[in-house]
């Protein structure tokens, strides 16, 4: 039997005083589109910062591929395949989009050829707009950059946290559609945060509930579809 993409064991962390990861289990198979659900402070970025391992572990496991990662840091885990975008985006205002996009280069250690044309693809305003600097752009815009500089590095799997936050409705759609397309064309797994009921289910296979720093549910996809259902699970 083959490992699964990511395998998270009961891992415990937090900012100093206290765990707010409280035993946390899951597993991401290859090509799956999985999301983290939660109302607000449950821990859903806590755990999103633990897997890039921005954040450390202070028990517990975390697996790639079936190799341990617990112990290496972001930069290192980036290498080993893992993309992040963190919740907010913290693009480079001041950057043209190629710059910041240049940036996404140095997290690619496995040392493939940065696919900006596969970027480009996906976000064709991105290439529009190479030469302007993010600033300027709209939050939707903002996002997309974020999620072209992410790939750039050539995750095998992709963690993202809240992208539809604060992004207008038909642009939340752009960027599901966009995530479901490198899902099935490109094989990229993706593990995302999310409030937005109409983006969970456009775009995920399954998802997790979380509670004060604890998965307490797995929810399927047909569960996914049925919003009033997920509302519950949002508003814990
Ligand atoms: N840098 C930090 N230092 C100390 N405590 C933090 C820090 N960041 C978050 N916390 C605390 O950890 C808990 C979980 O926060 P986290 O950001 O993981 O929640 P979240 O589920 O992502 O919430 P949201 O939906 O608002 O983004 C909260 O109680 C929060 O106050
Ligand atoms: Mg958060």
């Amino acid at each position: 039997m083959t490992s699964p993409l990511l395998e998270v064991q009961n891992i415990w962390a937090g900012y100093g005083s206290g765990d707010i990861l409280q035993g946390v289990t899951l597993r991401i198979e290859r090509g799956e589109i999985v999301a983290t659900i939660g109302r607000n402070g449950v821990g859903k970025s806590t755990l999103m910062k633990t897997i890039i391992g921005i954040l450390p572990v202070n028990r517990g496991d975390v697996y790639l591929k079936g190799e341990t990662i617990t112990g290496l840091g972001a930069e290192h885990r980036a290498w080993c395949g893992i993309g992040y975008v963190p919740q907010g985006r913290e693009i480079f205002p001041e950057l043209t989009v190629e710059e910041n996009l240049l940036m996404g280069e140095t997290i690619n250690a496995r040392k493939q050829r940065p696919r900006y044309d596969l970027v480009y693809e996906y976000f064709p305003v991105l290439q529009e707009r190479r030469r302007q600097s993010a600033g300027t752009f709209s939050g939707g815009q903002q996002q997309m950059l974020a999620i072209g500089r992410a790939l750039i590095g050539r995750p095998e799997l992709l963690l993202l946290d809240e992208p539809s936050m604060g992004i207008q409705p038909n642009i939340i759609q752009e960027i599901g559609r966009a995530l479901v397309k490198l899902n099935q064309e490109e094989g990229l797994t993706i593990l995302l945060v999310e409030q937005n009921t109409g983006l969970i289910a456009q775009v995920a296979h399954r998802a997790y509930a979380m509670d004060k720093g604890r998965i307490v549910a797995t929810l399927s996809q047909e569960k996914l579809a049925d919003r009033n259902a997920l509302v519950q699970y949002l508003a814990l």
